[in-house]
């Protein structure tokens, strides 16, 4: 039979408590453009798990030695019909053949103005606590695709947010969480529509 849809099926990967995951969930639920398909977690109590599951979600769950040594992942892909990938508090740098087989249909969102403040160990709060001792008056989100290198790939947006001396990394953090909730899952439309 000829599958007709031609809606994005996307798999989120999420390692955390999913609050960008579950901005993409929502707001692709009624969208003609993409929905999300599968979640995809290296971590067995993610909060993205439950998250998933309120929304009747499947869930995959992966190990280091799969996710590398192996290509399983991309039959697991495929049978749930996935041809867009989002990164959103992924760490695991993405495999090559991940990179290749998904060619600028992976997007990943890092929690500042890239090039500053990516690269392996820059996550979470590393990032903001490094915007912080610099004396940054500015921080903000960079949506990029994704290669094989940590936060190296095209950037394909930003939004900035002022960085007031008094900030704690903890305000940096609660400010640009704001910015990825209003902007990633737009942003991720943009992408797919353009593509
Ligand atoms: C976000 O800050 C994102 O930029 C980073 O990890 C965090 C994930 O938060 N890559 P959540 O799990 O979506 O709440």
């Amino acid at each position: 039979m000829v599958n007709s849809k031609s809606i994005t099926q996307i798999a989120v990967f999420a390692s955390g408590g999913g609050s960008n995951a579950l901005k993409i969930i929502e707001y692709f639920k009624h969208s003609e453009v993409a929905r999300v398909a599968l979640v995809v977690s290296n971590k067995q109590n993610a909060g993205v798990l439950s998250i998933a599951a309120e929304h009747g979600i499947p869930t995959q769950i992966i190990d280091r030695q799969g996710f590398y040594e192996t290509e399983e992942l991309l039959d697991i892909l495929k049978r749930f019909e996935i041809n867009f990938v989002v990164l959103a508090g992924f760490l695991w740098l993405a495999p090559g053949y991940l990179v290749r087989a998904f060619s600028r249909k992976i997007l990943n969102i890092h929690p500042a103005l890239l090039p500053k403040f990516g690269g392996k160990g820059m996550y979470g709060h590393h990032v903001h606590e490094a915007v912080k001792a610099t004396g940054e008056t500015e921080t903000g989100i960079t949506v990029h695709f994704v290669n094989e290198h940590y936060d190296e790939g095209d950037f394909v947006f930003q939004a900035s947010c002022p960085v007031a001396l008094e900030d704690s990394p903890e305000d940096i953090a609660r400010n640009v969480l704001v910015l990825e909730h209003r902007f990633f899952p737009q942003t991720i439309e943009k992408v797919i529509l353009a593509g």
